[in-house]
């Protein structure tokens, strides 16, 4: 059996709802361990397109369980809804399928007006936010006034930690102009919406730890990338959660010694939702070309992403933070038909090489991408189901890759659909 950690490596997007689908064939488990429904995944199954915001990217699949780890926020009105919008596609949610845990902390509308009120308030300095409340519910979480999913089952402790958690928004609010919250609607809300959460609560960690012993294939699924982390990210314009494969055991309660392997996905090219430095970007018609035939409009959103040339060198440090044994790469389809394609091999800052994105934003601002360009192909690889029937020359582009990043490419994605997806190596196997 093996476990394997699945992570971005870039800035989200990368097509990890879809390679998580396609693994989740051989999983008996696919879990969430960060972020919350700032996660946007697409899954295309023959022609019917799934979008998924908090629930795993295994839920899909008929006898995978689906499990929510302490690690997410959620939004339970948010959840409840995605339940029920799958329910009406026809697949069925119950806690047969579907644990989240009893320990993971909730986002509150108190959240996302606050998240909102921010971004307007910074101006053209704003973070580029999701406005879901993802920062404001980790800042109660840390600061110790969340209210957690087992706080849903006393009314007596929902009001409690509703009371001091306001109390600090009310303060909050008050020096942003904005209207004291309204308690008493937010404690009905939470009153009619908890036994619609508490019927999934568990203790996950205890589910993981029995898997472990049963030899399951635990599949655990990271949303955003590793760009988008908080403390390796592109600071300040990151989201509030750590995104790397370490953060799939405190996310969850697992042990870090279930990990067996750790798959990073890549799009062949970069993409950004947001504000933040983005040294490969193309502002140009080759970057509209890239949004136009990648379909580069976010899922969460509807925010058009911004495009540019594949930057190794982020690459392979994210492959080297999270500590991948093996790369999906998405998305290859979209470099059809072009002439040349560049690779960012690292950065000039004021005239000197740097191998790495430095974590100083002033210093990001100015790195300057420093390319390798390979000749482009002009047979299609889109729908591709095998190697041999690559062109050669985007073959010769994944090998660079492979060689840049210092990883080896084990799952190629050709199109959005799951069958077209060709696999190098079963990642499953015992390792
Ligand atoms: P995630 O957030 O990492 O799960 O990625 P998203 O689902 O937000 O964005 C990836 C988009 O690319 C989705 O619309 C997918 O359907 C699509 N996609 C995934 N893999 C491929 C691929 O290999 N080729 C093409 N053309 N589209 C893909
Ligand atoms: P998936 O899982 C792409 C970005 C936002 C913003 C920053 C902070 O679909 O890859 P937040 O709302 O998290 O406080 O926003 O992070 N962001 C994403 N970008 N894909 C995502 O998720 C993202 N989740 C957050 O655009 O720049
Ligand atoms: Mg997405």
């Amino acid at each position: 059996m093996a476990n394997i950690v699945a992570v971005g490596l870039q800035w989200g997007d990368e097509g990890k709802g879809k390679i998580v689908d396609f693994l989740a064939a051989d999983a008996d488990i696919v879990i969430r361990f960060q972020g919350g429904h700032n996660a946007g995944h697409t899954l295309v199954v023959d022609d019917r397109v799934f979008k998924l915001s908090l629930l795993p990217s295994g839920v899909i699949r008929p006898g995978v369980m689906s499990l929510i780890g302490s690690g997410v926020v959620i939004d339970p009105w948010v959840l409840v809804d995605e339940i029920e919008s799958l329910d009406s596609m026809g697949i069925a949610v119950s806690e047969r399928n579907l644990a989240i845990a009893s320990n993971a902390s909730l986002i509150l509308p108190v959240h996302a007006e606050l998240d909102i009120m921010r971004e307007e308030r910074a101006g053209k300095s704003k973070i580029g936010t999701t406005g879901r409340g993802i920062g404001p519910a980790y800042e109660d979480k840390v600061g110790r006034r969340a209210i957690r999913v087992c706080d849903l089952a006393s009314e007596k402790t929902i009001r409690q930690r509703l009371d001091g958690l306001l109390e600090h928004h009310a303060a909050l609010r008050k020096g942003f102009g904005m209207n004291a919250p309204d308690a008493r609607r937010i404690y009905e809300s939470l009153l009619e919406v908890a036994p619609k959460i508490l019927r999934y609560a568990k203790p996950i960690w205890e589910i993981l730890h029995d898997a472990r012993n049963s030899n399951m294939n635990v599949l655990f699924e990271g949303a955003q990338g590793t760009f988008l982390d908080i403390d390796f990210g592109t600071y300040p314009f990151v989201t509030s959660s750590s995104t790397v494969a370490a953060n799939a055991f405190t996310g969850t309660g697992a042990s870090p010694s279930a990990r067996d392997r750790v798959l990073g996905i890549c799009k062949a090219y970069s993409t950004r939702v947001g504000s933040g430095p983005f040294p490969t970007e193309l502002n140009d018609g080759t970057g509209n070309r890239l949004a136009e035939v990648g379909r580069e409009t976010g899922t969460v959103t509807g925010r058009l992403r911004r495009c540019g040339w594949l930057d190794a060198a982020m690459v392979r440090q994210a492959c080297r933070i999270s500590g991948a044994d093996a790369v999906a790469l998405t998305k290859i389809d979209v470099l059809d038909g072009m002439s040349e394609i560049k690779i960012g091999v690292g950065y000039d800052i004021d005239g000197e090489f740097r191998e790495f994105l430095p974590p100083l934003a002033d210093e990001q601002a100015r790195a300057r991408p420093v390319y390798e360009t390979l000749p482009g192909w002009t047979e299609p690889t889109s729908n591709a189901r095998r190697l041999e029937d690559l062109p050669a020359n985007s073959l010769a582009y994944i090998r660079r890759i492979e060689a840049l990043i210092e990883c080896p490419v084990k799952i190629l994605s050709t199109s959005p659909g799951r069958d077209a997806t060709i696999v190098l190596d079963n990642l499953f196997r015992e390792p």
